[in-house]
């Protein structure tokens, strides 16, 4: 079968990253006798220095005809300029939006192995296991207005947190699915004792639960959530939470996992894959950045590219062992003593990006 993949590398560390999955894609598409056909597209600062757009139309359009986007990173310093028009995320930010990716699905499964990675105690790392539902399309990243003006006494600007009805059900509904096929243990996370968006919120979480009786609702300040996170993590199952809680709250998650070079996400939508067995189509990318400091300098870790990707496997295209190879790969890799500097410990192999994908390729095989 034929699987068309839409890579978007993007800017700094990105494309190196990407290019690591795509080796391991085109491993296991040997092994398990698929094609998977790989069309390139510009987004970010890339896209903003050869047409002028962070996300161009063609790049649009090529997503847009493939079964998944595999997505790299985007930003960097050279288009940080604060009065420039456009900026390397708004094509990040548009592509989810145009693609309707209102579900950021952000695993944080914490390695024995990576325990000595993080800085928190190994005895409160055991057994973490937790998924992050980020709201992708709405809140306070897409609210209007969202502008800044100059006023007779002083600059100002304004960003707005706005949220409908029906795009707080529809990612509530994604945490509870996921909760039920989970520990059944859902924490809805919101800053309700301040936010009328979050009142709307709490609100309908609590509307929804009666269709899940199965499954344990919780309603957490993001204050508070943040503190228990670090304090007691094993207690997460899966955290459902507006657009910039989630954002922040998985880059503190990362810490738990060792680094966020670790850590691999999925944004999905509504529109299904049109393969038999196939799931749902959608965007994948790490969590971490462009990381524009070491770009170039073969360092970075591809892990949360590849662990993408598998969750592309087993999400959009219905491909389950195949993605279980992919990960019992990486965890082979690990065990094995191989790692890239960000997750490295005393007595372990330093390995560049390359060649940890050489690694995890070669264990792909049979
Ligand atoms: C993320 C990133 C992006 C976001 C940036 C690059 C726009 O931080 O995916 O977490 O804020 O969504
Ligand atoms: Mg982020």
């Amino acid at each position: 079968m034929e699987y068309k993949i839409a890579i978007l590398g993007g800017d700094g560390i990105g494309p190196e990253v990407t290019a690591e999955a795509v080796k391991v894609l085109q491993a296991i598409g040997k092994r398990f006798g698929h094609t998977f056909s790989f069309r390139q597209g510009l987004v970010g600062g890339v896209a903003i220095d050869n047409t002028g757009s962070a996300l161009p139309p063609e790049t649009l359009r090529i997503a847009r005809e493939s079964d998944s986007v595999l997505f790299g990173a985007v930003g960097g310093p050279r288009w940080d300029d604060p009065k420039a028009p456009t900026r390397p995320e708004d094509g990040l930010l548009a592509i989810r939006k145009q693609l309707q990716l209102f579900a950021n699905l952000r695993p944080v499964k914490v390695r024995p192995l990576l325990a000595g990675a993080s800085p928190l105690k190994p005895d409160l790392l055991e057994g973490v296991d937790l998924v992050v539902v980020r709201e992708l399309t709405g809140g306070l990243y897409f609210g209007r207005p969202k502008r800044r003006w100059q006023t007779s006494r002083g600059r100002r600007a304004v960003d707005t947190l706005s949220y409908k009805e029906d795009e707080i059900a529809r990612v509530l509904r994604v945490g509870f699915e996921l909760a039920r096929g989970r520990r059944k243990r859902l924490a809805s996370v919101d800053k309700a004792n301040v936010l009328a968006s979050s009142r709307l919120w709490r609100e309908i979480a609590t509307e929804l639960s009666r269709d899940y009786p199965d499954v344990e609702l919780r309603h957490l300040l993001v204050d508070t959530c943040a503190m228990q996170l670090v304090q007691r993590p094993r207690d997460f199952d899966v955290i459902v939470t507006e657009n910039m809680f989630g954002d922040i709250l998985t880059d503190e998650a990362a810490v738990l996992a060792g680094s966020m070079g670790m850590l691999p996400s999925a944004s999905l939508g509504t529109r299904q894959g049109d393969k038999p067995g196939g799931g749902r189509f959608g965007l994948y990318e790490p969590i971490h950045g462009s990381a524009p400091d070491i770009a170039g300098k073969e360092i970075a870790n591809p892990l949360a590219a590849i662990l993408s990707a598998a969750m592309l496997l087993r999400l959009s295209l219905g491909l389950e062992r195949e993605a279980a190879a992919v990960e019992t790969s990486v965890d082979t890799v690990l065990a094995d003593g191989y790692r890239t500097p960000d997750i490295a410990s005393p007595g372990m192999k330093q390995v560049g990006t390359q060649e940890m994908g050489r690694l995890v390729v070669e264990r792909t095989r049979p």
